[in-house]
């Protein structure tokens, strides 16, 4: 398999963690990292870094692009995977422009630059529908009530401990997440069409978007990229 260095963009409760954790069933060669798994878990941590991302996060804002950038460039360097060689996913980050700008100029250097981005794009009123009744564990497996429920309700499949809801899943910091999503979508896209690396995979449920998903992936790394 050729490295797939992959990120997976899509407005709040698209299916970012949903999906990608289908995909790595598929490929599980394929490590992943959720910038917002990183940050729920430092908040329940209760570290300085968790601190900070606790007042943007209820609010339904950004983080700072800088904080951002320094924060996945440690993880990827405490990971490891900043090599030629290393397959990654990244969901949430980057999520704006300068945030693509800065993770270009960390990658570069090690012949790592992101050959493929997915945007997953699906109607906001569908993803609406789905936020009420979604709940999460701390590892960053997601669930929700309809689609994906758990086998004991309200806990985890694999340790059982409760599942909780995200602080900023109520309908008013959501539509603020949902506009900030917007708001930067553009130049990232631009910024990755440029580069000749972005696919777009639109639809409404995982049963139309997921095959798409995968045979794109699979296309990518079986060609030469
Ligand atoms: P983050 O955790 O990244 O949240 P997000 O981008 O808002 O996306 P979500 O995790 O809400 O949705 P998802 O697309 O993963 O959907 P899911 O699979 O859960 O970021 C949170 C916050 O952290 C940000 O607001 C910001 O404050 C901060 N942050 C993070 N990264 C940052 C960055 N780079 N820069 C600055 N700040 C940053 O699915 C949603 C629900 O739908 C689930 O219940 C799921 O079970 C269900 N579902 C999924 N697919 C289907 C389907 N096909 N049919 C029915 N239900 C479905
Ligand atoms: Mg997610």
């Amino acid at each position: 398999m050729n490295p797939l260095r992959m990120i997976i963009m899509g407005a709040p409760g698209s299916g970012k963690g949903t999906l990608t954790s289908k995909l790595l069933k598929k490929l599980p060669q394929i490590h992943s990292l959720s910038s917002g798994d990183i940050l729920r878990r430092e908040m329940a941590n209760g570290s300085e870094i968790g601190k900070m991302a606790k007042s943007y996060i209820e609010r339904g804002d950004l983080l700072p692009d800088k904080f951002m950038a320094n924060l996945i460039q440690a993880e990827l360097e405490q990971q490891k995977w900043l090599d030629a060689k290393t397959s990654f996913l990244l969901d949430g980050f980057p999520r704006t422009g300068n945030q693509a700008i800065e993770l270009e100029s960390v990658l570069v250097p090690h012949n790592s630059d992101i050959n493929m981005v997915i945007e997953l794009d699906v109607p906001p009123e569908v993803i609406l529908n789905r936020i009420a009744n979604r709940w999460v564990h701390i590892s960053g497996r997601v669930y929700n009530l309809e689609y994906n429920p758990p086998k004991v309700p309200f806990k985890d499949d694999i340790t059982g401990e409760p599942l909780f809801k995200r602080p900023d899943d109520n309908p008013e910091t959501f539509k603020v997440r949902l506009d900030k999503y917007f708001a930067e979508l553009e130049p990232l896209r631009e910024y990755y069409e440029k580069k000749g690396v972005y696919v777009k995979v639109s639809g409404e449920t995982s049963d139309i978007i997921f095959p798409k998903l995968l045979s794109a992936v699979e296309a990518k790394v079986k060609s030469g990229l």
